[in-house]
C-alpha cells in the first residue's frame, strides 16, 4: 500500500538522532517546561526569523492563546475560511467568540481579499479578527488581507499549521500578521511523534500574556494573574522536534521535488486541474491536491489499485452538523471546488517507484484519454 502520508517514514530516516534526544530527555530527570522546551522556542523563532516563539500543546490550542492574548472572547467575531481543519473554527469558540466564514481564491484555495473586504464593509463591529489559513502549504494571499484588515482596523493572525517554511516575496509565513500559529501533528511539515503547537509573534507583551495562560494563568508560581488552561509542549517532543527541524527545509525541499514530478506527469492529463503557485509564493506542498471531475471514482480506483488518498476536507465547516447556524451560507467558490479536489501520497520519504506507480494508475484511468 503507498500511504497517503507517513509520518513513520519521518521517524526512521532520523532514528538515531530522535532516540538519543529521548533519551537525554529522559535521563535529565526534567519532563515539563524545562531546556529542550525553552531551546526550540528560541530555535524555532530563529527558523521563521521571528523574535519570540510561545510552544504550547497542539495547534488548536496555540490559536486559542493567540486569540486569547489578543483579548478577543465573548460578543467578537472571527472571520475564516470554510475549508480548513474544523480545529481552526473549534479554537475560536474556545476563546469564547463565534466564527464566519469568507469564501476562498480558486487558484490557491485561501481566503480571498475580495470576499474579505466585503465583510468587512458591511459594518459588522463584532468582527475583532480574521484568521488566515496558509492551507496546503501555500500561502494566503497576505499583503493584501494585511492591507485589508488594517484598513478596517482588525486583528490578523495566521494559522500556519500546514506551511512551515513557506514563504512569501522571501519572508517566511508566521511574520505577516499579529501574530501566526503553528501545529506540530505528526503529519505536518515539522510533524512530532505526538501533540505540539506553537505561537510565534513579534510581540513580548502578547508572549507574557501566552506564558501565563498556557500554564493556569500564572505569572508567578501559584499565583493566577488570569484565567488559564494548561497546555504545554512536552520536553520530549520539544527535544524530537529540535532533531525534525534541522530537516524541515530538506523535507520541504523533498516535497517540492515530488509535487514537480507530479506536475510533470500529471500535466499530460487535460482532465485534471494541477496546483498552483502565485508569482513569488514559496508552496511547501504539505498537500498535492489535484482537482477532478469524478473525483470519488478515481479515489475508488486509486485505492483498489493500493493507493492512498484523501480529501481535505470532505465537508465544509459550515455544511457540519455542528455548525448548522450557518448551513444557509453560500460559499460558492469553497463549494463547488469542495466537490473535486484530491490529494495525492506526499511527504518526504515517498520514493520514486511509488511516485512512478501514483503517475501511472492515474493514467491507466484516463487511458485513451491522455495526450
Ligand atoms: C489548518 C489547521 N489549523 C489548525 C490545526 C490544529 O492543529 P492540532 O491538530 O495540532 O490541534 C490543524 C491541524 O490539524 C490544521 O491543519
Amino acid at each position: 500500500m503507498i500511504l497517503q502520508c507517513n509520518p513513520k517514514a519521518g521517524y526512521v530516516a532520523h532514528q538515531a538522532e530522535i532516540d538519543a534526544a529521548i533519551k537525554r530527555t529522559l535521563n535529565s530527570g526534567w519532563y515539563i517546561l524545562g531546556h529542550e522546551v525553552e531551546a526550540f522556542e528560541k530555535e524555532f523563532a530563529a527558523y521563521v526569523d521571528i523574535p519570540h516563539c510561545v510552544s504550547c500543546a497542539n495547534g488548536t490550542d496555540a490559536l486559542e492563546l493567540a486569540l486569547r492574548s489578543l483579548n478577543i472572547g465573548t460578543g467578537d467575531k472571527v472571520l475564516t475560511v470554510p475549508n480548513t481543519a474544523v480545529a481552526t473554527v473549534a479554537a475560536i469558540e474556545r476563546a469564547g467568540a463565534v466564527p464566519g466564514f469568507v469564501d476562498i481564491d480558486p487558484v490557491t484555495y485561501t481566503m480571498s481579499p475580495e470576499a474579505l473586504e466585503q465583510q468587512l464593509n458591511m459594518n459588522d463591529h463584532s468582527i475583532k479578527a480574521v484568521i488566515a489559513v496558509h492551507l496546503f502549504g501555500h500561502p494566503a494571499a497576505m499583503k493584501q488581507l494585511a492591507e485589508i484588515t488594517e484598513k478596517y482596523r482588525v486583528c490578523l493572525i495566521e494559522d500556519c499549521a500546514q506551511a512551515h517554511g513557506a514563504a512569501l516575496d522571501g519572508i517566511k509565513v508566521g511574520n505577516f500578521g499579529e501574530i501566526a500559529t503553528f501545529s506540530f501533528y505528526p503529519t505536518k511539515n515539522l510533524g512530532a511523534l505526538g501533540d505540539g503547537g506553537a505561537v510565534v509573534t513579534s510581540s513580548l507583551k502578547l508572549v507574557r500574556r501566552m506564558q501565563a495562560i498556557r500554564q493556569y494563568g500564572w505569572e508567578e508560581r501559584y499565583i493566577s494573574s488570569c484565567q488559564g488552561i494548561n497546555s504545554r509542549l512536552d520536553e520530549l517532543q520539544a527535544a524530537i522536534l529540535r532533531v525534525k527541524l534541522q530537516y524541515l527545509d530538506q523535507n520541504n525541499a523533498q516535497r517540492q521535488a515530488i509535487a514537480k514530478i507530479y506536475t510533470t506527469e500529471l500535466g499530460k492529463i487535460p482532465e485534471i486541474t494541477l496546483p498552483q503557485t502565485g508569482d513569488g509564493y514559496n508552496h511547501v506542498y504539505h498537500q498535492y491536491v489535484i482537482q477532478i471531475k469524478g473525483r470519488d471514482q478515481l479515489k475508488t480506483f486509486l485505492q483498489d489499485n493500493g493507493i492512498g488518498t484523501a480529501v481535505h476536507y470532505p465537508v465544509l465547516i459550515h455544511q457540519q452538523p455542528a455548525y448548522s447556524d450557518h448551513a444557509s451560507l453560500k460559499l460558492a467558490t469553497a463549494e463547488q471546488l469542495n466537490e473535486r479536489i484530491l490529494s495525492l501520497p506526499m511527504f518526504p520519504e515517498l520514493d520514486n517507484s511509488s511516485i512512478e506507480t501514483v503517475i501511472d494508475a492515474i493514467k491507466q484511468f484516463y487511458q485513451g484519454r491522455v495526450k
